[in-house]
């Protein structure tokens, strides 16, 4: 190429670079554009510049061909309470034109609109209401996003990934309020979620008043404190009469009494303003286990024979059986979900191994054992469930003993199960507690708030992607059109410890936004620093509003010690642990260099030793002199993860013959409740190559979890 040309297209090309950061960033002063929604939407092509500014003057046009139906009556009814505060067109002139008719767009996936937004109006298109719905939800999340109201004119095509954006609350351990759910439903709305299960029934209580069993709201709903106290005493759960003067959907504490239930009417009313949001409300009671409220009340349906005290009814009695098809018949009355849930989780099995009744059911079934008169509970409880033309989904232990043929599976202790699932063709939800799971604190856990479990930062819930493990399970044989039975994701926040509504909504968000943008937004689409800006402006949006998020400005986030590896003698050694009889095993990560993050369970970096007593011997390879032996172990009394009671160190020369070394023994106070990461150690004056840790979890036979043995 001649220089002069070279010249001449190097000029055109710089010169274009020049005019078009410009006429971009022309756009964006002209408004809010679409990569402030959150979740972000599928498509956005910009106009030409131009905005048009969203304002209480404007006024909307519905076009539907069913002008007369509930739906459009509902659609209409939001549109006029809701922020947008927009009136009809007779009155003002129309800016927002909303058309809404079947097979309108050519994407067929519910919830799917078109929106284009010109100088003096915005046309919105859908095949049905939620389209419609979610489309005025960008909109008004356009306008907050601007302090004067402007949106960039273009054209956004959007439709949600995933049928199922969920999110599960726990009425249970801790009721919430008919008012705090209704409060929730809002934001689910801004979020395009669609979907909230409910968990009305559990050991700590029954909190759905139904015609056919009174008894469980009266005598089931209420007990003699708080369940976290219980968990901290380690005392049983005493349940107590309804008060006299209680209001069905409150809480009621009167610092002896505290619970609460909804009564029919509060559910009907939670129903139908989630149904005006496109949300559907999925029941949960749980069977066979999770019933200690269930016993309480009844305990008639216990198991016969010795047993011990555990949460699960007799598969042996076609009474119980009777009372859960009665309670289940009233339930799926009353919500109109295509779903029951019926939990199917952590039954313990151990009383139907112990009951002649089981046993005979075991016999007359021709079953092999306690899983499969688990699933033939299971089984039973589906087939009643599709008489009524509802659909059944449980937790992933449905999956032991055969799964029912049309069940869907929610996948909750990892995502294995719902791999393995889809893999068979039956329906998944994830909902894995390892992403999912929000009872986790969100930041490092010393500045948080008591959690039930570890360490679950906002960026690892929006790292997820679920077809990732499916993929690459499948391999080679990978179809993706078994990827059609993976019908979404959900976020779980079960309230052991979460006594205050305040702190339920802090625990929510913004990990909530990550998993509705998960639900939603394309494949592929994802960048965390984008969406924490935007999660960023919402939180603070909602604040405002009166929500309490958790401060992602202030986030200390991943432990700074376990940032970078550790140097000490023992990096690198040898290093073998016992444990009772069992073989010696040779875990690496004792003398890796590398410290724990707070992650507990299932981090590789922390070795879960149970609730043993341990031997852990290091070899250094030669003799050293040694200033200090020192092992992290976690301590977070909550879960009983402790350090252990009793350590004792000793060294040696030769491997075979110890002499102790005395270290300075932790006591803690028994009743501290955060989780903190404690090194157990002290200062020696020795020389040896041989370095041993015994380390007893003593009576209270707490569970340990051990990162790196710190030798100087
Ligand atoms: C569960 O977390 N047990 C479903
Ligand atoms: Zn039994």
């Amino acid at each position: 190429m001649k220089p002069a040309i070279l010249k001449f297209l190097l000029s055109v090309i710089l010169g274009l670079s020049a005019i078009i950061p410009l006429y971009a960033g022309n756009a964006v002063s002209g408004g809010s554009t679409p990569e402030a929604i959150l979740p972000q939407v599928a498509k956005w092509i910009p106009a030409n510049g131009g905005s048009l500014i969203l304002d209480p003057s404007c006024s909307y046009r519905l076009q539907v061909k069913d002008a007369a139906s509930d739906e459009a009556k509902a659609f209409q009814a939001y549109l006029e309470a809701c922020p947008l505060a927009l009136c009809p067109a007779d009155r003002k002139p129309a800016v927002i034109n909303i058309r809404i008719e079947d097979k309108l767009l050519k994407d067929d996936r519910e919830g799917a609109y078109r929106m284009t937004i010109g100088r003096k109006d915005v046309s919105i298109r859908a095949n049905g209401y939620a389209g419609a719905f979610y489309a005025v939800q960008s909109l008004l999340q356009l306008r907050a996003s601007d302090e004067e109201g402007r949106i960039a004119c273009g054209r956004i095509e959007d439709a949600p990934r995933y049928a199922h954006r969920g999110l599960m609350f726990d009425v249970v351990r801790h009721f919430r309020s008919k008012a705090f759910v209704l409060k929730q439903l809002d934001l689910m709305a801004q979020l395009k979620m669609n979907r909230l299960h409910l968990h009305l029934t559990d050991n700590e209580g029954w909190r759905i008043a139904l015609d056919c069993a009174p008894e469980m709201t009266r005598e089931g709903a209420f007990g003699d404190s708080w369940y976290f106290h219980h968990i901290m005493s380690g005392k049983p759960l005493r349940f107590a009469q309804e008060p006299a003067d209680y209001v069905s959907g409150t809480v009621y504490d009167d610092g002896q009494t505290y619970g609460g239930y909804y009564s029919k009417d509060d559910l009907r009313e939670i129903i139908a303003y989630a149904a005006a949001r496109h949300i559907e409300i999925i029941p949960e009671i749980e069977l066979p286990g999770h019933n200690m409220a269930l016993l309480a009340v009844h305990p008639e349906f216990y198991c016969t024979g010795e047993h011990g005290v555990n949460n699960v009814f007799c598969i042996g009695q076609e009474e119980a059986f009777a009372f859960f098809e009665k309670v289940l018949d009233e339930v799926m009355a009353l919500f109109p979900s295509r779903y029951m849930h019926i939990g199917g989780d952590e039954a313990n099995k151990s009383n139907w191994k112990a009951c002649p009744l089981c046993k005979e059911r075991i016999g007359k079934e021709g079953l092999k054992d306690e899983l499969e008169l688990q699933s033939y509970c299971i089984r039973r409880i589906e087939k009643f469930i599709n008489a009524h033309g509802k659909k059944l989904i449980g937790w992933e232990e449905i999956l032991e003993g055969g799964l029912s043929e049309n069940a869907t599976v929610m996948s909750w202790r990892g995502t294995e199960s719902g791999v393995e699932s889809i893999r068979m063709h039956h329906d998944v939800i994830m909902t894995p507690s390892t992403c999912y799971y929000l009872d986790f604190a969100q930041d490092a856990p010393y500045k948080e708030p008591i959690a039930f479990n570890a360490y679950l930062p906002l960026e690892v819930v929006y790292g997820y992607e679920p077809e990732e493990d499916i993929i690459a399970a499948c391999g080679a044989d990978f179809d993706p059109a078994i990827l059609k039975h993976l019908l979404g994701v959900q976020g779980n926040l079960w309230a052991e410890c979460i006594l205050e509504d305040s702190h339920y909504e802090y625990m929510l968000y913004p990990r909530a936004f990550a998993i509705a943008e998960t639900g939603w937004s394309p494949k592929g689409s994802k960048d965390y620093p984008a969406f924490r800006q935007k999660a960023l402006a919402l939180a603070r949006r909602l604040t405002r509003q009166g929500y309490r998020c958790f401060d992602l400005a202030a986030e200390a986030g991943h432990r700074p010690e376990a940032a970078l590896p550790v140097t000490h003698l023992a990096v690198g050694a040898k290093a073998s642990w016992r444990s009772g009889n069992k073989p010696a095993e040779t875990p690496a990560l004792l003398t890796d260099g590398w410290l724990g993050d707070y992650a507990i369970r299932r981090n590789p970096r922390w070795k879960d030793f149970g609730r043993q007593e341990i031997t852990v011997d290091i070899d250094l390879g030669e003799s050293k002199d040694l200033h200090y032996i020192g092992a992290e172990f976690v301590d977070y009394n909550v879960r009983r993860f402790c350090i252990p009671e009793d350590t004792e160190f000793s060294v040696s020369e030769d491997g075979v013959h110890f002499i102790p070394v005395a270290i300075p023994q932790v006591r803690l106070h028994p009743e501290r409740q955060h989780y903190t990461i404690r090194t157990v150690g002290g200062p020696v004056n020795v020389r040896a190559r041989y370095v041993r840790l015994h380390f007893n979890s003593g009576k209270r036979k707490v569970r340990g979890f051990i990162s790196e043995v710190i030798i100087n």
